[in-house]
C-alpha cells in the first residue's frame, strides 16, 4: 500500500540528519518544505520533497495507490508526549474546587486527598472498566494529534493495584495504534506506610519492582522525588533496583521544591528528568553532563500555579528541552499537545520552533523512540497529521483553543 500526500503547503520538521533530539540556539531553527509531497509505504515514511521533483509515473506500477491532495494544508510528524498518567479511576474536580478556595496541592496530599485519593477510586475499580476509560482519553489525545505517549502507573500503591495498572496499559499497547511506552512509577507513600518507610522502599525493591520486571509490564521506572514525597535516599535505592532489572530510569523532580532529584537521576542516566520547577545553575550544569532530557511539564504548572521551570536559561545554557503534558486528574488534566505548544510560547516565552522541537523530537528521545519517531526522515514510522488550511505553524500555539487537525495518520494508516 502506497499513500501519496501531494500539494502540501508546509511539511514541517523535516530532518535529512536525523538527530535523536536537538539543543540549546539549534531548537530556534525547524525545517520545513513548501509545496511538498510525501510516500508512505506500508507503515514507513519513504520519500518526500519538493513538489517539482515528485514523479508519478514511478509510483503506477504499485497496485494500491492512494493520494491526498493536502491543497492550503500543512502536515507535521505526530507529538510525542513522554510524561502521562492517563490510566486513572475519577477525575478530582473537589480538589480543584478546594484549591480555588484557598487550599493548596501539597496540603490537599496531606490530607489524604491527591494521589492517595486516586489510589483508593483505583484499587477498587475492575481492569476492564479501567481499560476501558483509558482508551477513550487515548482517542482523545490522538484526535489532538498524539502519535506516541508514555503512561505511568502510580496510582496503584499497592503491588496488585499498580500490577493492574501495567496490565491495562499493556492491552493499551495491544489494542491502539498509538505507540505507547510504560513506566511503574513510585508515587506516593500508602497511609499505612507513613510512619515506616524504609519497609516501603524495600517492598518495592524486594517484591513489586522484581514482579513487573520478570512480566515485563514496564519499560522505565520513575520516582516522584520531591518535598513531602520520595527522598534522594529512596530514589536512589528505587533507581538502582530498576536498573538491576533492566528498568532505565526516569525521575519526576524539582516540582516543589529544590529536592536533589535532578542529581540523582542524572547518576542513574536517567532516560528525562521531568517537572524542573526549581532548578538553578548547579542543576542545568549537572543536566548539560549528562543524557537525561530534560522535560517540563507546562500543563501542571499552569493548572496548579507553580513556578516556571526557567526554559529560556536551559535552552541558553545549551540544554534540550522537552515538553509533556502530564495528563493526570490532579495537576494537569488534559493531554492537549496543541495547548502544551500555546503554553510553551506563552508562559515560557519559547518560539513556536522551539516548542515544534520539544513536543516531536525531543519528546520522543525522552520516551526512547527519536530514531524512529519525532520527525519527518526517510524510514521513521509514519505518525503523521494534515491540519485543515491555515496560515502558518505559529498558529497552533496562537490559536490556542482551537483543534487545527484534520487528519491524523498513524503507522501509515489514515485513524
Ligand atoms: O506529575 N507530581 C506528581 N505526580 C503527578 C500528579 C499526581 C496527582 O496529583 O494525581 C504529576 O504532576
Ligand atoms: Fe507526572
Amino acid at each position: 500500500m502506497i499513500l501519496i500526500l501531494q500539494n502540501i503547503k508546509e511539511l514541517v520538521q523535516v530532518d535529512p540528519k536525523n538527530r535523536l533530539w536537538v539543543a540549546g540556539k539549534s531548537m530556534a531553527e525547524v525545517e520545513t518544505i513548501k509545496n511538498a509531497f510525501l510516500i508512505i509505504q506500508d507503515e514507513l515514511i519513504k520519500d518526500f520533497g519538493l513538489m517539482e521533483n515528485f514523479h508519478q509515473s514511478e509510483y503506477e506500477l504499485n497496485d494500491i495507490i492512494m493520494e491526498i491532495d493536502c491543497s492550503g494544508k500543512m502536515v507535521f510528524p505526530s507529538y510525542c508526549d513522554s510524561h502521562t498518567h492517563l490510566v486513572f479511576a475519577a477525575t478530582r474536580e473537589q480538589e480543584f474546587v478546594d484549591r480555588i478556595k484557598g487550599l493548596t496541592y501539597e496540603e490537599i496530599a496531606a490530607n489524604g486527598g491527591g494521589i492517595l485519593n486516586s489510589a483508593k477510586r483505583l484499587q477498587k475499580m475492575s481492569e476492564d472498566d479501567l481499560f476501558v476509560q483509558a482508551m477513550e482519553r487515548l482517542d482523545e489525545i490522538m484526535w489532538l494529534g498524539t502519535g506516541a505517549v508514555e503512561i505511568k502507573s502510580g496510582y496503584g500503591l499497592t503491588t496488585e493495584s499498580e500490577l493492574k495498572m501495567l496490565r491495562v496499559i499493556r492491552r493499551m499497547k495491544q489494542n491502539s495504534p498509538l505507540m505507547i511506552k510504560s513506566t511503574f512509577l513510585a508515587h506516593a507513600f500508602p497511609l499505612e506506610y507513613r510512619s515506616k518507610r524504609a519497609d516501603y522502599v524495600n517492598f518495592l525493591i524486594n517484591e513489586t519492582i522484581p514482579i513487573i520486571a520478570s512480566e515485563e509490564l514496564a519499560d522505565y521506572v520513575d520516582v516522584f522525588c520531591d518535598r513531602g514525597f520520595f527522598t534522594v535516599e529512596e530514589t536512589d535505592r528505587i533507581l538502582m533496583a530498576g536498573m538491576k532489572h533492566g528498568l532505565r530510569g526516569k525521575v519526576h523532580a524539582n516540582e516543589l521544591a529544590n529536592s536533589g532529584g535532578v542529581q540523582v537521576g542524572v547518576k542513574y542516566n536517567a532516560i528525562s528528568a521531568d517537572h524542573l520547577e526549581y532548578v538553578e545553575d548547579e542543576e542545568i550544569a549537572t543536566l548539560m553532563d549528562s543524557e537525561t532530557m530534560p522535560t517540563v511539564l507546562p500543563g501542571a504548572s499552569f493548572f496548579l500555579n507553580l513556578k516556571l521551570a526557567p526554559v529560556r536559561k536551559m535552552i541558553g545554557a545549551g540544554l534540550p528541552v522537552a515538553l509533556a503534558s502530564d495528563f493526570n486528574p490532579g495537576s494537569s488534566p488534559s493531554g492537549n499537545m496543541n495547548f502544551i505548544q500555546s503554553l510553551g510560547c506563552l508562559k515560557y516565552g519559547m518560539t513556536p520552533e522551539e516548542t515544534i522541537h520539544a513536543t516531536t523530537i525531543n519528546s520522543a528521545y525522552a520516551m526512547g523512540i527519536s530514531e524512529s519517531y519525532g520527525s519527518i526522515a526517510k524510514g521513521k514510522v509514519a505518525n503523521l497529521f494534515i491540519t485543515k488550511q491555515i496560515s502558518g505553524y505559529a498558529v497552533i500555539p496562537y490559536l490556542f483553543s482551537s483543534n487545527l487537525i484534520e487528519t491524523v495518520i498513524l503507522n501509515g494508516e489514515i485513524q
